[in-house]
């Protein structure tokens, strides 16, 4: 069998092609494939690696597939390969280089950066909420990437200690910061929170009072919005075993489901935010 079939026989048909997706892979797919066939074919050219690639592509699934969105009761509470601990066990003596930017305190693994980054592109929120802001460093981060993707959106990033937020991201146009004890959700303004455009991502990384601070944030999103919920599952660090059949009972009821293309991009809930990638429906 020539590579020439093998290849034919991988890719995806026209209609498959149709399908609505942000993703345009395809598309160099497609031109290498009609403009340099003999060179995409052969597994010793320069181009072999179309034809892995057109294994990738015949597999893999498109945003509209049936199965993406899934109840998190239907989710079980494992990983492939627990993120956290690798951060943790790493020791970070090279904490300035693995987790900041731009010099400052960022708190995300490389697989949840381009978690977020492709997130941001699909989505394309015209507002970020971060609860959590630590030195404003993750809030920097996830401006640039509404800069990077052409999206004029805002962050609004909410904390305790909004006072240590260094003055490099207290100075980007595009980030407010609040003050806010999330203990009290009656602290959240919720007017001020209506007023902002959608879509909405809101990502929870203060892990406070979530029980409470789940439906009163479920309840201001609207169909499409998302709700990054950083950290919660899997780590007994922040969530006893107890507490985390409660939180899934009370995430069900918000009218959340899980988002599997970002919970298992990396292989099963390999991220920070294990089944806490979630759509409001
Ligand atoms: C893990 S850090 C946030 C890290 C940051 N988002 C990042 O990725 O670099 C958690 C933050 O939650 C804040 N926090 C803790 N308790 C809080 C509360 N009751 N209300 C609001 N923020 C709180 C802490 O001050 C801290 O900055």
């Amino acid at each position: 069998m020539s590579w020439k079939f093998k290849i034919d026989a991988l890719f995806p048909t026209q209609s498959t092609l149709k399908m609505k997706s942000k993703f345009l892979g395809f598309e160099y797919f497609n031109y290498m494939k009609s403009n340099y066939p003999d060179l995409s074919s052969k597994s010793d050219s320069p181009l072999h690696y179309i034809l892995m690639l057109s294994k990738w592509f015949a597999t893999m699934k498109l945003d509209s597939d049936p199965e993406r969105f899934c109840s998190i009761k239907k989710r079980g509470f494992s990983s492939n390969f627990n993120v956290t601990r690798m951060t943790r066990n790493a020791g970070l003596e090279w904490q300035s280089a693995s987790q900041t930017y731009k010099g400052l305190l960022n708190f995300k693994t490389p697989f949840d950066l381009q978690l977020y980054s492709s997130l941001i592109w699909e989505l394309r929120p015209a507002t970020i909420i971060e609860f959590g802001s630590m030195q404003g460093g993750s809030a920097l981060w996830f401006s640039d990437q509404l800069k990077s993707a052409g999206i004029d959106g805002f962050v609004h990033s909410f904390d305790l200690v909004s006072s240590a937020v260094h003055e490099t991201a207290k100075n980007d146009n595009r980030i407010s910061f609040h003050n806010i004890d999330l203990n009290n959700v009656d602290e959240i303004n919720e007017e001020f929170l209506l007023t902002l455009p959608r879509p909405w991502l809101v990502i929870d990384d203060a892990h406070v009072n979530l029980k409470n601070l789940i439906p009163k944030i479920s309840k201001l999103l609207k169909t499409g919005d998302y709700y990054v919920l950083e950290d919660i599952f899997l780590h007994s660090f922040y969530t006893h075993i107890d507490n985390i059949h409660e939180l899934t009972a009370v995430i069900d009821k918000s009218g959340l489901v899980v988002d599997t293309k970002y919970t298992d991009a990396f292989g099963y809930n390999v991220t920070l935010a294990p089944n806490g990638w979630l759509k409001k429906i």
